[in-house]
């Protein structure tokens, strides 16, 4: 009896620290997860904006149809993908965009606005 007590003593013990044990992990998990892939908040009624800006429209056209870049209207690039593409696009024609010319919060703005636009010309 005695021995069968304590084991339920441990057991609950035990169940305890599990809230306690996923609190940790979900901040654990929020950190990696915010710092690798997190998005500023953006406003894509200012996208369009910064988009002439910037000249985008230049080479991918007016509302991101296309030019002499590609069509990148309703683009299906992660925000991850597209800031790469600003900020190191290894292309000879693309130019880089560093933060200090283009915000993250302004490319968010841009990232959105391009995600609302139609691809058809
Ligand atoms: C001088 C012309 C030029 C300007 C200005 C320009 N781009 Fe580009 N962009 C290109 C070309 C050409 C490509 C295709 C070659 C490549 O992927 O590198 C491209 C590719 C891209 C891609 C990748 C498309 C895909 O499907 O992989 C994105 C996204 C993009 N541009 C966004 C932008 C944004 C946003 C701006 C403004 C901040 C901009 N570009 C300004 C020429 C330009």
């Amino acid at each position: 009896m005695r021995i069968a007590g304590s084991e339920v003593h441990i057991m609950n013990t035990k169940i305890h620290r599990i809230p306690l044990l996923l609190m940790v992990l979900s901040a654990v998990l929020f950190f990696f997860v915010s710092g690798c892939s997190s998005m500023p908040e953006g406003n894509p009624d200012d996208g369009e904006r910064w988009f002439r800006m910037n000249r985008c429209n230049g080479c991918h056209g007016e509302k991101g149809t296309g030019g002499k870049g590609p069509v990148i209207a309703g683009l299906k690039l992660s925000y991850r993908q597209f800031k790469h593409k600003l900020r190191a696009p290894n292309s000879p024609v693309m130019p880089v965009f560093e933060q200090k010319l283009l915000s993250d919060k302004d490319a968010a703005d841009i990232y959105l606005w391009l995600q609302s636009q139609n691809n058809k010309r």
